[in-house]
């Protein structure tokens, strides 16, 4: 990412198929995108990266995918019903509400605010003279507690109904079923409890794009261990956290560490490092890594009435696991990942836009195309797209000038196009040999003529898949 505007994020995935306002044919609704095409198989494949990364590939973590309705205890129990809540100020001129801290942050940055105390946050507005986003007057009344959890109703009948939560975070859906995971696969401590799920927040302030939503997707790992263990463990987590982003292609340059400071710690938490990305508004958060202590586990086990306690068979101890949480926003990693390979660059003279997705998240891997519509030539490239398509997500296009089908490909990221000519086909040796196709490289715009028995190997090496 250079010095890409939201704008032309917002724009391009409108455009190209990634990401469309929800429900726009009826005005939309504020706040609530819709994946498309593109944007589908992008989002799809950075959940598969992250599982891969964080389950397939280790030992000590498992998968869960809980409901997203859950006892409504639960969220006593967790702290939500009493804590999750944002500090809202209302616009006396004109009536707006607003997240008091936000706007303060905006003009004083994340650190100046960060923890900031309920009872400070209309004076330092008043002090500051912020004025109203939507009126311009600065007559802020008092900030309240504004709880973000959405209710909802689950029966049939009037008096079988009984009001329930959207969960919050995922994360809850873990610790409810420490005891099932523990019990099933037989883990021994130290190990964690993964989870991809949507999670809904009824948000004073969403905006700037699918970065803070009402309804959103999170990725997060429980890791469990003893007491004693958390200090050594959060370290290594930490680092593979930054891997993940690293490995998924984000400049490093675009992010930092931020640690909370003690005031600004959620209720459950000792200590929470957050991984920032520098977004075209300013540095935000990606990733948070908490430490929980043994908070939820004793919540729930106190709430509940079932003991969640680990015994240690080595030393014959019981005792609560503490726990450690690497949390990510799955749609915040997605538009992190949109922004960090947005590239503009010059081609002959003409602008070219590009987005240097790394492969293994490429929406499409391959494109085929046929330098023209003839039948003997689409004929053709529809032979070499159905052997390709068996194992790369493929994408077959005989629409507009081979120059725009080129260009396509690039702003929607895929690595490599195999272009079909006339030569391919025996019919003009002044283009490819017989038997041979020109792929083309996105990044280098260098282009090869390869034989087509030879191309899935090709493929599949530059890919590095
Ligand atoms: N279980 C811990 C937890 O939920 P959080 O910091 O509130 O912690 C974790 O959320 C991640 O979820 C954030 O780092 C962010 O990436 C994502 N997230 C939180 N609120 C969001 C929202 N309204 N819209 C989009 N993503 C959000």
């Amino acid at each position: 990412m250079s010095a890409t505007s939201l704008d032309q994020i917002v724009s391009l995935c409108k455009q190209r198929g990634f990401v469309f306002p929800g429900s726009e044919i009826y005005g939309g609704l504020a706040n609530t995108w819709d994946y498309g095409p593109i944007g589908v198989e992008l989002k799809n494949n950075v959940k598969k990266f992250w599982w891969d990364f964080w389950v397939r590939n280790r030992d000590d973590i498992v998968g869960v995918d809980a409901s997203i309705l859950m006892n409504p205890k639960v969220w006593e129990a967790s702290g939500h019903v009493s804590n999750f809540a944002d500090p809202l100020v209302d616009c006396k001129a004109c009536k707006k509400r607003f997240r008091g801290d936000k706007l303060l942050e905006e003009k004083l940055g994340v650190e100046e605010i960060a923890g900031i105390a309920l009872v400070d946050v209309t004076p330092k507005l008043l002090k500051e003279k912020i004025p109203c986003p939507d009126c311009g007057k600065c007559e802020w009344a008092e900030a309240k507690q504004f709880n973000l959890m959405f209710k909802t109703q689950q029966g049939v009948t009037e008096d079988s109904e009984r009001e329930i939560y959207m969960r919050p975070e995922t994360a809850q859906g873990i610790f409810v079923n420490f005891k099932n995971v523990l019990n099933s696969t037989r883990k021994r401590l130290p190990f964690g409890i993964a989870q991809i799920g949507k999670a809904f927040r009824n948000e004073i302030t969403p905006g700037n794009f699918t970065f803070r939503t009402r309804e959103f997707e999170q990725m997060e790992v429980e890791y469990f261990c003893a007491e004693k263990d958390w200090q050594k463990i959060y370290p290594e987590l930490e680092k593979a956290s930054w891997d993940f982003f690293k490995k998924l292609g984000i400049d490093e340059k675009n992010l930092r560490w931020r640690q909370h400071r003690e005031d600004e710690l959620s209720h459950y938490s000792k200590l929470t490092k957050d991984i920032e990305y520098k977004f075209p508004w300013g540095w935000g958060e990606l990733q948070g890594l908490a430490y929980r202590t043994d908070f939820d586990l004793k919540q729930h086990q106190k709430f509940s009435g079932e003991s969640l306690e680990y015994l240690d068979t080595e030393t014959n101890e019981k005792f609560t696991p503490h726990c450690i949480e690497p949390s990510f926003g799955c749609d915040r990693t997605v538009l992190t990942v949109l922004l960090d390979a947005f590239c503009e660059d010059d081609v002959n003279g003409e602008k070219r836009t590009v987005m240097k997705f790394a492969p293994e998240i490429a929406p499409i891997k391959v494109a085929v195309l046929p330098l023209s519509r003839k039948e003997k030539l689409t004929k053709k490239a529809r032979e070499i797209f159905d052997i390709l398509r068996m194992e790369f997500r493929a994408e077959f296009d005989e629409t507009q000038s081979i120059g725009k089908r080129y260009r396509r490909q690039d702003e929607i990221g895929t690595p490599l196009c195999v272009t079909v000519d006339f030569g391919t086909i025996g019919e003009d040796n002044s283009q490819s040999e017989k038997g041979y196709v020109t792929l083309r490289d996105r990044d280098s715009l260098k282009q090869e003529e390869v034989e087509i028995k030879k191309l899935p190997d090709l493929i599949r090496a530059k890919l590095k898949i």
